[in-house]
């Protein structure tokens, strides 16, 4: 298992963001649920993950994981800033939505671990393929790091497992700029190969 603080240290070179979350409890606890993330895979680095909204859906032609969730990030303050410009306030909390943006993917490392894809697939009747999916892990992380339910709600329901639930208002914006970020890519034909399946 890499060492703690190397991964603490990875983290903050990969995510940037990270700087413009103003509460430093908190842009500290998501530090922490991404290193404990890692921690409990063969990845050492956001960046070694694929590229792409689920396992099995396309990869970008260029850029990572960790280009993933900055450009998720950036988005979701883009339609805050964008909607209260032409809106007015609409009361959104930019340091939680910008945690919830940042850690929306938590559970990556587990479902697209190699080795656990591949103990998946040998035999689904043991555990299901995928044993949980990355919101659901990714809500897990959030809880045992200590972050807020408001962030672990957004790991937690920001794809399809969302539908069961109504979003809070940071997870709703973090949901669509997740969406518009694989969607807008595919159009623009920064994914290899097709993308007419629905975002997860
Ligand atoms: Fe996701
Ligand atoms: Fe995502």
């Amino acid at each position: 298992m890499a060492d703690l603080d190397a991964l603490r240290d990875g983290l903050r070179r990969s995510l940037p963001e990270l700087g413009q979350i103003k509460d430093a409890g908190l842009r500290e606890k998501v530090v922490e649920a991404w290193a404990l993330a890692l921690s409990q895979s063969e990845f050492t680095r956001i960046e070694e993950i694929r590229p792409s909204g689920n396992p099995d859906s396309p990869p970008l032609k260029h850029g990572t994981q960790a280009d993933h969730l900055r450009g998720v990030a950036r988005v979701a303050l883009g339609i805050a800033d964008g909607l209260e410009q032409a809106v007015g306030p609409i009361g959104v909390d930019r340091d939680l939505l910008l945690a919830c943006a940042l850690c929306h993917d938590l559970g990556k490392p587990f479902e697209f671990s190699p080795a656990n894809q591949a103990r998946w697939r040998a035999n689904p009747a043991a555990s299901g393929y995928p044993a949980l999916r990355h919101p659901v892990y990714g809500a897990h992380i959030a809880l045992t790091a200590g972050l807020p339910e408001a962030v672990a709600h957004a790991a937690g329901g920001h794809s399809g497992e969302g539908e069961l639930v109504i979003r809070s208002l940071e997870n709703t914006i973090v949901h669509y700029a997740d969406r518009a970020f694989w969607r807008v890519l595919a159009r623009a034909g920064l994914l290899e190969g097709n993308y007419d399946q629905p975002a997860r």
